[in-house]
């Protein structure tokens, strides 16, 4: 079948072009890739009118003697330092010669029919796409590079990498290997970005460009919740649904980087791929390094429509696909209702709790393995604790499934405590450097998971518990970052490579359990949100966002993390109150509500805060239960969202019914009347309101609005709908869609 959507011209103008987006570079006649379009989908790529305009630069170096052209002032597509381009490359490295300087220029290309998947790490599925591969090369060092782009015929999204070979006789070492550059026109753009911590995960920072490099990065081990790995390069003064947009990131879970550099001629390149910050590559002859995948999103009408773009995506091409379209089950999970004070008793009666207030699955996080008592010890032991799972946990699943539940549990497989079996046995299991104490973090050592015999243990240790049979879900945790990265496994020279060969090994493992066991739901978690990336949502169909269970908390980590990963990824229990991690006390109903729109949503409370609550837990449980199914493949909308006030929209995936979440955070006297602008409705049509019958037209909810619940405090009128008084209301309107 010819290419559809590249299309080559003779003189070597690439183009990727869909509905949504063209994409167009050249070979120039130097040979290097000048980047030439990348936006709104033209109807002649190969003839962009954008042709990058060579003049003379007084000052600048010229590449190569070549007149008028110098690369600091060219858009390029993979650029690299030392011959005339000052910015910062995607590529760096030391060659057989000694010296840092590459030059890599067109050598061929070729077009293949849908995508291939990047060896040894997750990418993005292919079908219904073609991928170009453009070959570059440095014939003076025998270095050659692919770059890989993958265009598809439905979503608005690019997918890039770069794959490096050794085609000479000598070891080359590659020093950083981005895996896209965007070198983008001048324009006057804003940077947006999320950065956090423990229980304050991705909070939105919105900056100008500055004139200088911007970078996000971790160099913790994990993408991180200190900085997701996304950048949006933004028309300035973006809103939600004004403002060009091109938005990155990657799927990838270790140390990343992501830089906007405007340069001396005010154009702005964006990179973005493994943190080149402590990596070093040893590249020998005949040998292949592929970077990880990053994704480009190019959105013409605001935030909105770029997390439309970003979720759809998700769902369908990296989201693990036997769970797509799968209502997630309503849970109990043990741990904000005991902690470390479980055992085999305690859990079947919060098994009864959890029928009672009619939930699906009840899972046993965190206590159950071995003399864990506390966060001292014990992880690496991944067999029951005879004291207080005599029974052990085959036969404790078996006895929650009797009674109608699912059953899911949790390992934090990649940590080992200095108190345990394991550790005892195999010391050199862990990452460390010769002669320096380990740092601990929570009292935990990481496992040396560039290690085969370290992936083969763990594989087995949790394959004897889950063959078991009557295991629905397992919470994947993973409870520090990384220090004294270094590895027995690996000689001298290859130290700086144990971070991303310990990603090359998780991703191992993750595949051979996903693989084993494709009906069991895997949730994603780090403390929360410290590996929220599309490298782990690869394998596993939902994670646990944040730590933070207070629902005011909660509003702006999910707010934050709904511009990039739709709803359907993420899970949302009701904690205690007062809230375990800032204190405030909340109803019920702003608790559930703050995570209404999560795929995957439960209770983790005691049997007394239960009791206390009993009956709105049971209301709640069932509406979870009930709109289970629309929380999957829907719509998510931001409507309001200031200093007061959050408003989100959800409209399920067969349009047949839109749900309204409205918080209202602080209290006050003499409140403005607020409006909700709906949006993405059949103006035709009329929607009615569950909670009293009143109808409204399609079109009206849009553009005259709905009017939000009043907080009063002082006299209540009869006409107006009012929220539930004082700080932290909320109110959920449901709308059914009638028949045109
Ligand atoms: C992490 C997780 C929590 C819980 C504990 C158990 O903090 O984020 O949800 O599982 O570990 O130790």
């Amino acid at each position: 079948m010819p290419a559809t959507m590249i299309t080559v011209s003779k003189d070597k103008v690439f183009a990727l072009s869909n509905s949504k987006f063209s994409y167009v570079f050249r070979a120039s006649p130097e040979g290097i890739l000048e980047h030439l379009h990348y936006g709104g989908p033209l109807s002649d790529p190969l003839n962009v009118v954008s042709h990058h305009i060579r003049t003379q630069r007084e000052v600048a170096s010229t590449f190569q003697g070549g007149r008028y052209f110098n690369l600091s002032d060219t858009p390029q597509e993979y650029p690299s330092f030392g011959t005339s381009d000052y910015r910062f490359p995607a590529v760096h490295g030391r060659n057989a010669d000694g010296n840092t300087v590459f030059s890599l220029t067109y050598k061929s290309y070729s077009i293949v029919k849908d995508k291939p998947r990047l060896k040894k790490l997750p990418s993005a599925r292919g079908g219904d796409s073609e991928t170009l591969i453009i070959t570059l090369h440095d014939p003076l060092h025998k270095l050659e590079v692919d770059l890989l782009y993958t265009i598809y015929q439905d979503y608005g999204v690019l997918a890039r990498s770069a794959r490096f070979k050794n085609k000479g006789e000598q070891e080359i070492q590659i020093q950083h290997a981005f895996s896209s550059a965007l070198d983008l026109p001048q324009a006057d753009y804003e940077i947006m970005h999320m950065h956090g911590t423990w229980a304050r995960e991705f909070n939105v920072e919105r900056i100008d460009v500055p004139k200088s490099r911007f970078v996000v990065d971790s160099a913790r081990g994990t993408s991180s919740a200190a900085h997701s790995p996304f950048i949006a390069l933004m028309e300035k003064g973006t809103t939600e649904d004004h403002g060009r947009i091109y938005a990155t990131t990657l799927v990838y879970s270790g140390n990343f980087a992501m830089s906007v550099e405007r340069g001396e001629f005010e154009d702005v390149r964006v990179l973005a791929g493994i943190n080149p910050f402590n990596f070093h590559w040893r590249l020998k002859p005949s040998k292949t390094f592929c970077t990880p995948e990053a994704l480009h999103v190019f959105a013409p009408n605001g935030l909105r429509n770029m997390s439309h773009l970003w979720h759809d995506f998700i769902r369908e091409k990296i989201s693990p696909p036997q769970f797509k379209n799968i209502a997630r089950p309503t849970y109990l999970n043990t741990w904000e209702a005991a902690y470390f004070d479980v055992n085999e008793d305690k859990v079947l009666t919060l098994a009864d709790k959890a029928l009672e207030i009619g939930v699906d699955m009840l899972v046993l996080d965190d206590g159950w393995f071995e003399g864990r008592r506390d966060d001292t010890s014990s992880l690496g032991d991944w067999r029951a604790d005879k004291d207080r799972f005599a029974s052990g946990i085959p036969a404790l699943a078996a006895k929650i499934k009797a009674k109608g539940l699912k059953f899911g549990i949790w390992f934090e497989p990649e940590m080992v405590n200095p108190k345990s079996q394991l550790y005892q046995d195999h010391p050199d299991w862990i990452l460390h450097v010769p002669g320096r104490t380990p740092s601990l973090g929570r009292n935990q050592l990481t496992l040396d998971l560039s290690r085969d015999e370290v992936i083969d243990y763990l594989f087995g240790q949790i394959d004897d518990i889950l063959s078991c049979g009557d295991i629905d879900y397992v919470k994947w945790d993973m409870n520090r970052n990384m220090t004294e990265v270094g590895s027995a496994g690996q000689s001298r020279n290859r130290q700086r490579e144990v971070s991303h060969r310990y990603m090359i090994g998780l991703y191992k493992l993750l595949k051979k359990l996903t693989k084993k066991y494709p009906h069991i739901l895997f949730e994603n978690c780090a403390s929360g949100g410290n590996r929220f990336d599309l490298g782990m949502l690869s394998y596993m169909p939902q994670g646990w966002i944040s730590d933070m269970c207070d629902p005011i908390g909660r509003l702006s980590i999910i707010g934050g993390a709904s511009y990039i990963y739709p709803l359907d990824v993420m899970a949302a229990y009701i904690g205690p109150s007062p809230n375990h991690q800032n204190g405030r006390i909340s109803s019920v109903q702003t608790r559930f509500l703050a995570g209404v729109f999560t795929a995957a949503r439960g209770v983790s409370l005691s049997e007394a805060e239960i009791e206390a609550h009993k009956d709105e837990i049971i209301h709640f449980m069932k509406l979870a239960k009930d709109t289970a199914d629309d929380m999957i493949g829907g719509r998510f909308n931001r409507l309001i969202l200031n200093h007061n006030e959050v408003c989100w929209q959800y409209i399920s995936a067969d349009n047949s019914t839109v749900y309204v979440a409205y918080f209202h955070i602080l209290s006050a006297p003499n409140l403005p009347f607020r409006r909700a602008y709906l949006t993405g409705l059949d103006p035709h049509c009329e929607y009615m309101l569950v909670e009293d019958g009143s109808r409204y037209r399609g079109d009206a909810l849009m553009h005259n609005g709905m009017p939000m619940p009043y907080v009063s405090t002082g006299h209540v009128r009869e006409n107006t709908r009012y929220m539930a008084k004082g700080d932290f209301s909320s109110h959920l309107f449901i709308f059914k869609k009638a028949a045109p």
